[in-house]
């Protein structure tokens, strides 16, 4: 199949401002209605402003099966992940292709959007699961998601009616087309881009500084759509990068922009994913770390960057920069991964998840090889008025 490539310039818009949207709003009175949650709301969104080009709507069945056999839409444009939209069959019923629905938040009852719904489709969650997730072992908190949600899925383009207001933090929410302005006013010709969904420690920030070495700027953009319980909440996660850019990275180097997507936990599928994304808001470069976007066990340490070394990078529109597992080396005295040190484990600071977290629930801060002392303070309070979380 021959694919027309995304251009990197080529951004969706399908917010619906002014006159256009008073009269599509005027209209939903009368159109059938499909309760979306804070998940669907934020892919809504994310596919208005472009974050999710070139899609412009929840995908259809040839898309979907196509996105989850073969990680290309079925224009054989590469997209990783089905982007859908989840409805009860007793809602379905009421629903007709060809006509216009409206898309209304279940907690507020505001008109986030509509959608020309184009078809409606029975999906095989268990395929879909093996698929995207490689196992549909309920315990993977991605497949434990797919699963909660109905089985039909609505196809069909979208236009958004109402933004979703974020709580807080609302001046790092910026739409692709300004982060694009922004890195352009900068000067800066090459971005790359970051995602974390977790504090950022020594190790993360061990890989965006070699990156920055060699490229203008790094745009820092943390996910801070829902994700696991035990993550650590975005509002905390927020305030240890604000202190770490104000004491360790030159201000006119870095810039700070939150991804308010949902994560998926689908490791190397999420991967793509992610660099698709990032190259919409206007990265050149990606970095692609160890067991990126994984959880638990269920993906190899590299296997992210083994999926992503499958495509080129023009087809991507953005080049993936792959990094080792990187540690503190007691031996070197810096940090290094198994490119840099020949010191073996012995000499290599490596804490776990469960262990760091262990440590600051109990007041106690990480080493300042792990962690910066200014991070490990905010996560510590953070904790305590989680209660321990
Ligand atoms: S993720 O789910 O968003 O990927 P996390 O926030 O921990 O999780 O990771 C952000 C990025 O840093 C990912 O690219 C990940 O692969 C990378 N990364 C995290 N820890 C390390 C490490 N110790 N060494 C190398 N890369 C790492």
């Amino acid at each position: 199949m021959t694919a027309s490539l995304p251009h990197r310039d080529t951004l969706i818009n399908r917010i619906v401002e002014g006159h256009e949207r008073q009269e599509l709003l005027d209209a939903t009175a009368k159109l059938a209605s499909i309760p979306v949650n804070a998940w669907t709301i934020s892919d809504l969104d994310l596919i208005g402003v472009g974050a999710f080009s070139p899609l412009t709507g929840f995908m259809n069945e040839e898309d979907y099966l196509s996105v989850v056999n073969t990680m290309r839409l079925a224009n054989g444009i590469v997209w990783s992940l089905p982007i859908t939209l989840a409805v009860t069959s007793d809602r379905a019923a009421t629903l007709k292709v060809g006509e216009r629905a409206a898309l209304v938040g279940e907690q507020d009852g505001a008109v986030y959007g509509v959608i020309d719904v184009e078809s409606i489709y029975k999906a095989d969650k268990k395929h879909e699961a093996v698929q995207v997730f490689k196992t549909d072992d309920l315990e993977h908190p991605g497949v434990a998601k797919l699963f909660d949600r109905p089985d039909t899925y609505v196809g069909g383009a979208i236009r958004v009616l109402n933004r979703p207001k974020p709580k807080k933090f609302n001046e790092y929410y910026y739409d692709p087309a300004e982060t694009r302005r922004i890195f352009a006013e900068k000067g800066w010709r090459t971005i790359v881009g970051f995602q974390t969904r977790n504090p950022v420690h020594r190790a993360h920030e061990y890989i965006q500084k070699s990156a920055m070495e060699i490229v203008d700027g790094l745009f820092l953009n943390p996910l801070v759509g829902e994700t696991k319980s035990d993550d650590v909440p975005a509002n905390v996660r927020m305030k240890s990068y604000l202190a770490l850019l104000e004491n360790y990275y030159p201000k006119d180097r870095v810039f700070l922009g939150v991804f308010p997507a949902a994560m998926r936990y689908a490791g190397p599928r999420e991967a793509i994913f992610h660099a698709l994304v990032r190259r919409n808001y206007g990265c050149t470069h990606f970095i692609v770390g160890r067991d990126h976007a994984g959880v638990g066990d269920y993906y190899g340490t590299y296997e992210a960057q083994d999926l992503l070394r499958t495509f080129d990078a023009e087809e991507l529109g953005i080049t993936p920069l792959f990094f080792e597992h990187s540690f503190y080396c007691t031996r070197c005295g810096n940090m290094a991964s198994s490119k840099t040190c020949p010191h073996g484990k012995e000499d290599h600071l490596t804490l776990s998840g469960t262990k760091v977290r262990a440590l600051l629930r109990e007041g106690t801060s990480p080493p300042p090889e792990f962690s910066r002392p200014e991070v490990a303070k905010i996560l510590i309070e953070g904790m305590a008025q989680a209660g321990g979380a």
